[in-house]
């Protein structure tokens, strides 16, 4: 079945304030000049969502980094996915590694919030990946198919969403898996989505994430299966989030 069009999103992470929009204003001239061949977003902290929507121009997409999985309430400091949407974004980032370890999320509620997004109009993008113990232990295919399967809710059958495998060893430290190693568990995450939801689930878009840089941004995004890429680090400078986008 054909796949959809590939996704590069940047995750600023905690990075960036109004000055930095000036590579925003870098990356919408350039794309502009040469149309990507991808679907490009830029996820900024929230405090910057709704000036990168406005500024971004129309072909780059406007994402929240998390949500909570509430519409609305007495949640100190929480963001709700109506909120984002109403901010300018089309998209968020669910079920992040960090959030998973520092906040203690679980599949769980990574899928509430995935079907938070959904209600609010949002394409969650959900993310999976396993951590250096589970890889050595030869576990990691079975955690992200079980992350899979738990993390991403019913409601999102036919609504649009992407996965996100970014295996946490890889994130920020400049390693990343054998292309093998990726094919192999991409693989494993298409068929865990049919398996969840059906053939509905045999376009949407999954993503690798963990240190990619322009110098291997082509062979990854080569890979079978590879739908796109979750890009931290690189994607908070144009000239090197261009260069991944020029290859997708
Ligand atoms: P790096 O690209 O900096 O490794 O970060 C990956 C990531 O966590 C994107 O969500």
């Amino acid at each position: 079945m054909k796949q959809s069009v590939k996704l590069v999103a940047g995750n600023w992470k905690m990075n960036g304030v109004a000055a930095d929009l000036t590579e925003v204003a870098a990356l919408r001239q350039a794309l502009s000049d040469t149309p990507p061949a991808c679907r490009v977003a830029l996820c900024p902290p929230a405090t910057l969502i709704e000036r990168l929507a406005r500024d971004a121009g129309a072909l780059i997409e406007t994402g929240g980094q998390d949500c909570r999985a509430e519409a609305k309430g007495a949640f100190t400091g929480g963001v709700s996915a109506a909120m984002l949407k109403d901010a300018g974004a089309t998209l968020v980032i669910v079920g992040h590694s960090e959030r998973r370890q520092e906040f203690g999320e679980s599949d769980a509620l990574v899928a509430l919030k995935a079907e938070a997004a959904i209600e609010a109009g949002l394409e969650p993008i959900v993310c999976v990946g396993e951590t250096l113990a589970q890889r050595e232990a030869g576990e990691a295919v079975e955690v992200v198919r079980r992350q899979v399967m738990n993390s991403l809710p019913l409601a999102a059958a036919g609504r649009p969403f992407a996965i996100a495998y970014e295996p946490v060893w890889a994130i920020g430290t400049g390693l990343t898996p054998t292309l093998e190693q990726i094919e192999e568990v991409h693989r494993a995450v298409r068929s865990a989505m049919i398996e969840r939801l059906g053939l509905a689930a045999a376009t949407p878009p999954i993503l690798y994430g963990g240190s990619v840089k322009p110098d291997n941004a082509r062979d990854i995004l080569a890979v079978p299966e590879v739908g796109g890429a979750l890009v931290g680090g690189a994607s908070l400078k144009a000239a090197d989030f261009l260069a991944i986008i020029e290859a997708a």
